[in-house]
């Protein structure tokens, strides 16, 4: 298929500006949330990713209206309605949002359909978590070959619930449950990423009334009806950091027009620690310009963790441009067990990174002693030598593709079109900033 490969012609330094747009991990959740409106949302600043594609298919099927007005969303759910198993295990697709689709569906329509669940292959990522929590506020979940049937005979009510780890998706799974289930909710031990942050607010706007205490604690008040919203997402972190890494591996120099400081205030400290330099601007339609300074790049020991700690997600372009620094880097992925898997790909490139089973440099994790190789030892700086890549999941397949940018000579990468979940345009990106690639 050669609409799914990238031949990159790599050794050149990425320089330029590109702009990041509304953060996938909210836009996807927000979108979700505008069926608990009984008036249409307005969303903007939208990525054109395929998660939001997805999302959008799964909410037509559901009778929600969807218009585009420039770059935002519009989505009216008035008519919402029931949709035909077998068309959403089709739309679903590759994507791990259909679960957050529960609590809303139940709200509208008192049953939901939920099919297997796709997402990137770095671990087993079980919905445990979710379906304890519908089961307290009062859902009953049958499960059936084709997926999950779910129902709630006497309605949602408010519950005390505490998370076993601070899960991204099963706080939003409460959060959009729990605004429109009877009385009050208290969840413990929350996510409180800075998407989720966000997504507490659009609900504030739809009338939601949500109170996020110290240690982790959220508390919702349960409200009969919300309205739509009207709101504009937080940039994404995420591609940010990608673009930052991208600029200390190729030796570039990279402005994100969009990019916030405070949304990566942990990622600016280890970019700084690495070597790598940054400049603000705080202007209205301003950003973060990250270069590599010339100077050699130095090893760092860090540890993935829920917010405010080092996100998972920013681990795997940053692993890449540690294959450049002088001395042993030490990366230890607490969040998903199987997160280093790509790296397989970078040694046959030429890097030296070897993985361990043990919880090395840092606290032990849940993972520890256990069959998973969840540390990583880079020792750099290594020279990176052009190969065949195929993608093996998003943010893993982003960092071969700055792999391939940063070796010299021509690389194929195939399966590109897996980073079109999470990367806008990425292609016309690298253009921009001067990258030799070709499908
Ligand atoms: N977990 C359970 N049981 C559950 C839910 C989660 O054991 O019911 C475990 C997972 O297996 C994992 C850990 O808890 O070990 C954290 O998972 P979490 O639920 O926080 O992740 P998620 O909601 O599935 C979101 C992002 C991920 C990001 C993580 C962590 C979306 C669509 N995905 O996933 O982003 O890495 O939070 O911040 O928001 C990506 O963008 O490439 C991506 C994978």
């Amino acid at each position: 298929m050669t609409d799914d490969l990238l031949r990159v012609h790599g050794g050149h330094p990425l320089r330029g500006e590109i702009r990041v747009r509304g953060a996938k991990n909210l836009v996807s959740k927000a979108m979700v949330a505008a069926l608990l409106g009984d008036s249409p949302s307005q969303l903007h600043d939208v990525p054109r990713i395929r998660d939001v594609e997805v999302v959008r298919g799964l909410l037509e099927l559901h009778g929600v209206k969807v218009t585009e007005q420039a770059d935002s969303l519009v989505l009216d759910p008035s008519n919402v309605d029931t949709a035909k198993v077998d068309e959403i295990n089709v739309h679903a697709g590759s994507s791990r949002i259909p679960i957050l689709f529960c609590g809303p569906l139940l709200h509208r329509l008192g049953h939901a359909f939920i099919p297997d669940l796709g997402g990137c292959h770095i671990g087993d990522r079980p919905i445990d978590f979710h379906l304890a929590a519908l089961r307290q506020f009062g859902a009953i979940v049958d499960k059936a070959p084709e997926g999950l049937h779910l129902t709630a005979p006497g309605g949602l009510h408010g519950t005390k619930f505490e998370l076993p780890y601070p899960s991204v998706g099963a706080t939003e799974q409460v959060l959009l449950t729990a605004v429109r289930a009877e009385g009050v909710t208290e969840l413990r031990n929350a996510a409180v990423e800075p998407e989720i942050v966000d997504l507490i607010c659009a609900l504030q706007k739809m009338g939601a009334i949500i109170k996020v205490h110290t240690d982790r604690v959220i508390e919702i008040e349960g409200v009969p009806r919300l309205r739509g919203y009207n709101h504009r997402p937080i940039p994404d972190r995420l591609e940010a950091a990608s673009w930052a890494c991208a600029a200390l591996a190729t030796h570039g120099d990279i402005t994100v027009r969009g990019a916030r400081q405070v949304d990566m205030m942990t990622f600016l400290n280890v970019f700084t620690a690495v070597g790598g330099a940054f400049e603000v601007d705080d202007a209205p339609g301003g950003g973060v310009r990250f270069w590599h300074p010339g100077e050699e790049l130095r090893p760092v020991a860090i540890e993935t963790d829920v917010h405010p700690g080092f996100m998972t997600d920013w681990q795997q372009p940053l692993v890449v441009a540690l294959t450049q620094a002088r001395g042993l880097s030490i990366v230890h992925e607490t969040v998903y067990e199987r997160r280093l898997g790509y790296t397989d790909a970078l040694n046959a490139m030429g890097a030296t990174i070897q993985l361990y089973r043990d919880c090395l440099g840092g606290t032990p994790c849940r993972f520890g002693r256990r069959d998973f190789k969840h540390s990583a030892v880079i020792a750099g700086p290594s020279k990176l030598h052009a190969a065949d890549l195929v993608i093996p999941d998003l943010r893993g397949g982003f960092s071969h593709l700055i792999a391939a940018l940063a070796a010299e000579g021509n690389s194929t990468v195939y399966g590109v079109s897996l980073i079109h979940r999470g990367y806008e345009d990425f292609e016309a990106k690298l253009t921009a900033l001067g990258a030799a690639v070709s499908a």
